[in-house]
């Protein structure tokens, strides 16, 4: 029934409630985002299940959270339980054929998959002030500190990098105040503490190193089925704002590495947002506007991104425009903001004169969803009310056994799994500031302020340290440097010129490795 032009998504039903028509989703327009909505229990993560299993047969990789765990079971081969082989009589799919599907699976905390990670310094200001929750001020702290450490080379992996940044910067923040404008000790504070509440939450084990490789979710299997990547989130969604900024940064990293394809006879990856109102729950304007800017423009990289959710009016009226194919499970219409919000998301469909779309959205069986997908020159089909059709791999969780057996047989197994502590900012401010320390001390034991051996001398990477002898006296006791100051001079003396040049960030603020 499928071909290799479109995937099966089930069946439409005339007004009689007889078979109509298959409905299909056409891979030309999977890069077209879409949106699969309803309300609890109504079918949504089966939906999105089966969209998954239809991109990866058509050797479309795959990126999707499983908030519940009951997703997993994609990894496996189905079986033939009553009420899924009756479905698919109903909806003329024929053979229905059970299958396994190449999974990949990972997790932010490393338990339930492969670690996922980036490097503080990939993530940059904005997301990052956006996981922390900072205020305006705090936020312009952190985008000081962003170019600090971009211009002064140094290496953000990690919270502890982060955390030595800061602790820096409030050293010296009146010099840094007077060149860039409002930074004081009380505010780079109130952002450690932030962070360290971070921390104590369990985003650490998400920053650092190996930091995930991109083509690594964009994998194809020989019989040329795509990679289905599946994020453990059930813990992740504790934190729903690390939840979400890391979701975004991906859709970011995905963005700023991929080449442009224009308009691709299928999807380069798929990526469905999964309880996609975090996204923009309380997110500032000028957030929400950078996300509607990357999902307009990610199509044009061969990416889809299909948000799921309960309700159409959480997604901002800007990017819920862009989503093009769409499958509306039923919704409650008990209290008025319900009824308003049926009729908001009966609106946005294509009308069709067979019946009414805001009682009919209240009448949907479970399974059953309103459905409507791009079509010929990429315009919205009119609304159908559409059985969808069943899995082929099994519905609900996977067991820990089999789980843990999947991911021994990963393609990345070995890959991620060990952290990696490569000096960085952390190590490189702590040496720095023992050596200028040591030398502070020597200077002093040795009585002159004229010795090779005073703070400017102290750079042990300096690549002539013979010239030490012939450099001008160490500077007078007012103009002296700080600690810190001389340790991060003399950091940017020795890896400045190879990391700290032209560094460029993306829309969303964040940086890519190896473009
Ligand atoms: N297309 C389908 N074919 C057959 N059964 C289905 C289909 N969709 C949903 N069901 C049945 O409905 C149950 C609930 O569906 P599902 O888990 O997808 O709901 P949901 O909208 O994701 O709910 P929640 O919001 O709680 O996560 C499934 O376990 C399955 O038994
Ligand atoms: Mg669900």
């Amino acid at each position: 029934m499928a071909d290799d032009t479109s995937i099966f998504i089930g069946a439409s039903r005339k007004p009689d409630d007889s078979y109509q028509r298959a409905e299909q989703l056409l891979l030309q327009y999977g890069n077209r985002h879409g949106l699969v909505t309803g309300a609890t229990g109504t079918g949504k993560t089966v939906t999105l299940q089966i969209l998954a299993e239809g991109f990866s047969n058509a050797g479309v990789p795959v990126f999707c959270a499983d908030i519940k765990g009951d997703l997993s079971g994609i990894a496996m081969m189905g079986t033939a339980q009553d009420f899924l082989v009756k479905r698919a009589e109903q909806i003329k799919l024929d053979p229905y054929d059970f299958q396994e599907f190449p999974v990949i699976f990972w997790d932010l905390f490393g338990e339930q998959g492969h670690p996922i990670r980036a490097t503080v310094s990939e993530m940059g200001p904005l997301l990052l002030s956006r996981l922390m929750n900072l205020t305006e001020a705090q936020e312009g702290i952190m985008n000081i500190a962003f170019r600090l450490a971009d211009e002064e080379g140094l290496l953000l992996l990690d919270m502890k990098d982060l955390q030595a940044l800061l602790a820096n910067i409030a050293e010296r923040a009146d010099e840094i105040g007077s060149r860039y404008g409002n930074v004081t000790k009380p505010s780079v504070g109130a952002i450690q503490r932030t962070l360290l509440v971070l921390e104590q939450q369990g985003a650490a084990h998400f920053f650092g190193e190996p930091a995930l490789r991109i083509s690594d979710i964009m994998r194809t299997t020989r019989d040329g089925r795509g990679a289905i990547s599946v994020l453990a989130a059930d813990k992740l969604m504790m934190n729903p704002r690390l939840y979400a900024t890391f979701l975004l940064w991906l859709m970011s990293e995905l963005f700023e590495v991929l080449p442009e394809v224009g308009d691709p006879d299928k999807p380069k990856l798929v990526f469905f947002f999964d309880e996609a109102h975090l996204l923009f729950d309380e997110a500032p304007k000028v957030l929400v506007d950078r996300v509607e800017q990357v999902v307009r423009l990610i199509r044009s990289k061969g990416v889809g991104v299909y948000f799921v959710t309960q309700n159409p009016l959480d997604i901002p009226e800007k990017v819920l425009a862009q989503l093009g194919n769409r499958v509306q499970h039923a919704l409650r219409a008990y209290t008025p903001r319900e009824q308003q919000a049926v009729k908001t998301a009966a609106e946005t469909f294509r009308p069709n004169p067979d019946f009414d779309c805001s009682t009919a959205i209240t009448q949907l069986a479970t399974g059953e969803a309103l459905v409507s997908m791009l079509e010929a020159k990429g315009v919205p089909s009119m609304v159908q009310r559409t059985l969808i059709r069943p899995p082929s791999s099994r519905l609900g969780p996977i067991t820990p056994d089999e789980r843990r057996k999947l991911i021994q047989e990963s393609p990345v197994a070995g890959q991620y799994d060990q952290v990696v502590d490569r000096e960085s900012a952390f190590e490189m401010l702590q040496k720095k500031a023992r050596e200028a320390q040591d030398a502070e001390e020597q200077a002093r034991q040795a009585g002159s302020g004229g010795s090779r051996w005073t703070i400017p001398g102290f750079g042990n990477d300096d690549p002539a340290p013979q010239s030490g002898s012939r450099r001008t006296p160490a500077p007078r006791p007012s103009n002296r440097q700080t600690v810190a100051e001389a340790a991060i001079k003399s950091v940017v003396r020795s890896v400045g010129s190879s990391v700290g040049r032209a560094i460029v960030r993306g829309i969303l603020g964040s940086l890519s490795r190896g473009r």
